[in-house]
């Protein structure tokens, strides 16, 4: 079956260098004629573990990388994977889903399956239906559930497959839709059938639900601060209760990432487009934008002046494992220190995550390739992102470079008797 793929972002490239493994032949499809002759030369302008190495055993094989529509005609399936990124009131932009089907429809055979991943509100499916009227095709929203940083690996362990028919007994989608994720039949994956505004919907309430246990975490940091409590203990406690689950419970500074933020706002902008409100997310979003400012304040307390301090900042991505800045809490941070008119440093593990730091902040900020480089003479050390390497690093040596021997950890990661035996005064969040 040959299958084109929208988009060669997160969700498109891992798609079409999945789907290639799979044993599909695939033709990734972008506008972006940079990307196309990068990925064409086996280079893969995000950096995912796996990924490269995935890209170049089927890269000219059986699989493609194009900037022309034209190959749909070939296509049993297109998969639509492109950004809905969040407009200035919240909602969520979709100018690229309707360019994409725009650019699709005219090449589109009978019978072929336009599957929309990206992720939609609520009755986009049914608008993009509308707009591919005609055409003979059928649409399913099919949301994704990757995570930055594991990427690959999610793609081939998922949880579950999420598709969403106009009609459940729309047999034809539903036959190219099965035999694509055929590989998935087994006990561990969930294949849940239902209508699109169900599917998505499945997608929105998910991260919504995650961030929302984050941020009751992070409120629940803060009375651990005050009583002497351990959150660490308290998650622990809570997520050994099968009904809870021990997942996305680590309180700190609060979720980032292109995903959560758009995403909680998008929901909270469909409840009032539906004359609804939406406490509980909304709730969450507030805790979550607050973070940054209680983690500032307490800093600033035990430092007093931060202006013309040396501050180093460890981690700069959003998470670990991935090169992903986009409202990385780490880069809030910084910004906030060089508001400040602190002198700021950062490391992070992933080169990829340097570099893109180098071009962000354009000097303002010193990137280094090493953590002895970040900490030399620092007045605070502070933890960003959650990297539990941190723990393997020399603290010996550590401590022989910093001028105070001060961590903030915004993160939980830092084994505290690590830091005791080398004499760090220590600040965690809620613990
Ligand atoms: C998230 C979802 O987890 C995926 O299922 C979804 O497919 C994806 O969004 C998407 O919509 O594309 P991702 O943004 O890659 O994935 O990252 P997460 O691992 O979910 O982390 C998001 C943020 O929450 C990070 O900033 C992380 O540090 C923070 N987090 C996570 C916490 O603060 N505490 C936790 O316990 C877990």
């Amino acid at each position: 079956m040959k299958i084109a793929v929208i988009g060669t972002g997160y969700v498109g490239l891992i798609q079409s260098i999945g789907l290639a493994k799979l044993g599909f032949d695939v033709y990734g499809i972008d506008i972006d004629e940079n990307k196309i002759k990068m990925l064409n030369s086996g280079k893969s302008p995000i950096w995912e573990e796996n990924l490269e190495e995935l890209l170049n055993k089927h890269n000219g094989k059986n699989l493609k990388f194009t900037a022309d529509y034209g190959v749909i005609s070939q296509c049993d399936a297109v998969f639509v994977c492109v950004g809905t990124p969040q407009s200035e009131d919240g909602t969520a932009d979709m100018k690229y889903i309707f360019a994409a089907a725009e650019s699709l429809k005219p090449y589109l055979k009978e019978n072929a399956v336009v599957v929309i991943k990206s992720t939609v509100p609520v009755g986009t499916n049914r608008k993009v239906s509308r707009l591919l009227d005609g055409s003979g095709c059928h649409v399913v929203s099919n949301p994704e559930f990757l995570k930055e940083g594991s990427a690959v690996d999610d793609f081939f362990n998922t949880d579950r497959v999420v598709l969403g028919f106009e009609d459940r007994s729309k047999h034809e989608a539903r036959d190219t839709m099965m035999e694509i994720y055929k590989y998935f039949y087994n006990n561990k994956t969930k294949f849940v059938i239902t209508n699109w505004e169900s599917a998505e919907l499945i997608k929105y309430s998910s991260n919504s639900f995650l961030a929302v246990k984050i941020s009751f975490m992070n409120e629940l940091a803060k009375i651990c601060d005050k009583t002497g409590a351990d959150i660490g203990d308290v998650a622990k406690g809570m997520g050994s209760d099968r009904r809870i689950g021990k997942d996305f419970l680590k309180a700190g500074l609060g979720y980032g990432g292109s995903c959560f933020p758009k995403d909680v706002n998008a929901l909270i902008k469909q409840f009032e487009q539906n004359e609804l409100n939406a406490k509980i997310v909304s709730a969450a979003d507030e805790v979550n934008a607050g973070l940054i400012g209680d983690f500032l304040a307490r800093i600033s307390k035990r430092v007093s002046k931060l202006e013309g301090k040396n501050i180093a900042v460890l981690g700069a991505a959003f998470k670990p494992g991935t090169d992903d800045l986009r409202e990385s809490r780490a880069v809030e941070l910084m910004n906030r220190f060089l508001l400040e008119k602190a002198n700021v440093k950062c490391f992070d593990y992933i080169d990829g995550a340097l570099k893109n730091a180098d071009a962000l902040f354009d000097g303002r900020v010193e990137v280094c390739r090493s953590i002895e480089d970040a900490v030399k003479d620092a007045d605070a050390i502070i933890i960003a992102t959650e990297y539990s390497r941190f723990n393997d690093e020399d603290w010996e040596a550590i401590a022989g470079l910093v001028r105070e021997k001060l961590i903030f950890d915004g993160r939980n990661v830092l084994d505290k008797n690590i830091i005791a035996k080398h004499r760090f005064e220590y600040h965690g969040i809620g613990r």
